[in-house]
């Protein structure tokens, strides 16, 4: 593997989700791998479990790391190419992604979408500079339409909780559903899982389901061959696994249509499901988007799908690095 952008960097998703699952068993198996290379880690937005999972995960692997929260620490990046840089953008990705290049062997980084304009956000300007200038593997923390190593997690955690549950179907049914909330936010993790439980779907390993309000329809190239309801409880009946996420509208681009809490998932709703699990990304405003009562109730995966953060980094790091040598 040389870049980790998207799922299209990924050759054999079952062993990267076998290798996940076995840094999680013997974190330390590879803590030689990394050993006197350094990855650095840029972010231009906030962050907890990225930050802090793939700073573990690095040094489980033996890496240095370097950790620089871009525009605050360092110099406001330019992007865009052959600009005038009169604003108050003091450096160009070319001169900073070079650098950091020579500094680190590889580079993860963070850059979320700023939906105003969909067209920029589509064509992933930041990653795809940073692929071009670097000259060294690039990771995606979460970009402007995607998060795969969040996706990854979620890939892990489904595979876990399958393993271990007696009630569960050989092929679970994966529902994503739409949440409420007041602010505008990305489609990224939703078009992420979209595209990576798509994968899983069309190798038989789950049932795929969309659920959301109209006006809420993912990319065509996220939603795949998901079945789509615009009825919540109608996807969620007989559902082994719920993945909930708020996303702005794709369609009118960046706005908040509706913040209807009937979409909230609460203990009635997942009455209706197969004993399912409930997933988040995180951070989740309780009560706004989930209830309590789901989320402190043994359904709830969503501490153990944080912790995969740091086994899907490890795997995905682990793979670079072999790239390396
Ligand atoms: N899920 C996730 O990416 O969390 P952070 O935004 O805290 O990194």
């Amino acid at each position: 593997m040389r870049n980790f952008l998207s799922l299209a960097d990924v050759t054999d998703l079952d062993a990267l989700i076998q290798s996940g699952l076995s840094a999680k068993a013997n974190p330390f198996a590879d803590e030689q791998l990394g050993h006197h290379k350094t990855i650095g880690l840029l972010f231009f937005n906030s962050s907890l479990r990225t930050r802090l999972s793939t700073e573990k995960a690095a040094r489980n692997l033996g890496l240095n790391v370097m950790t620089l929260n871009v525009g605050s620490d360092s110099w406001g990046l330019e992007m865009e190419d052959g600009v005038l840089m009169n604003g108050d953008k003091a450096e160009h990705v070319r001169e900073a992604a070079a650098v950091m290049g020579r500094y680190c062997n590889m580079l993860a980084i963070r850059a979320f979408a700023g939906l105003t304009d969909r067209e920029l956000d589509y064509k992933e300007l930041v990653m795809n500079q940073f692929a071009k200038y670097a000259g060294v593997p690039i990771v995606n923390l979460e970009s402007a339409t995607r998060h795969p190593l969040q996706s990854l997690a979620d890939c892990i955690t489904i595979e876990e909780a399958r393993t271990k549950s007696t009630i569960m179907p050989a092929r679970p049914k994966v529902v994503l559903t739409w949440l409420p909330h007041f602010k505008p936010l990305p489609q990224a993790v939703a078009n992420s899982f979209a595209e990576w439980i798509n994968a899983r779907a069309a190798a038989g390993h789950v049932e795929f389901v969309v659920t959301h309000p109209e006006g809420y329809e993912l990319a065509p190239q996220f939603v795949g061959n998901a079945r789509v309801y615009h009825d919540q409880d109608e996807a969620f009946a007989g559902a082994d696994f719920i993945y909930g996420k708020n996303w702005s509208s794709y369609t009118q681009y960046g706005q908040v249509l509706t913040q209807d809490p009937s979409w909230a998932v609460t203990m009635d709703k997942m009455r209706l499901t197969n004993q399912g699990k409930m997933m988040h990304c995180l951070p989740v405003r309780r009560n706004l988007k989930i209830a309590d009562e789901v989320l402190d109730s043994p359904q709830s995966l969503v501490i153990e799908q944080a912790a995969n953060r740091e086994w899907s980094a490890q795997a995905v790091l682990k793979e670079i690095l072999s790239s390396l040598r």
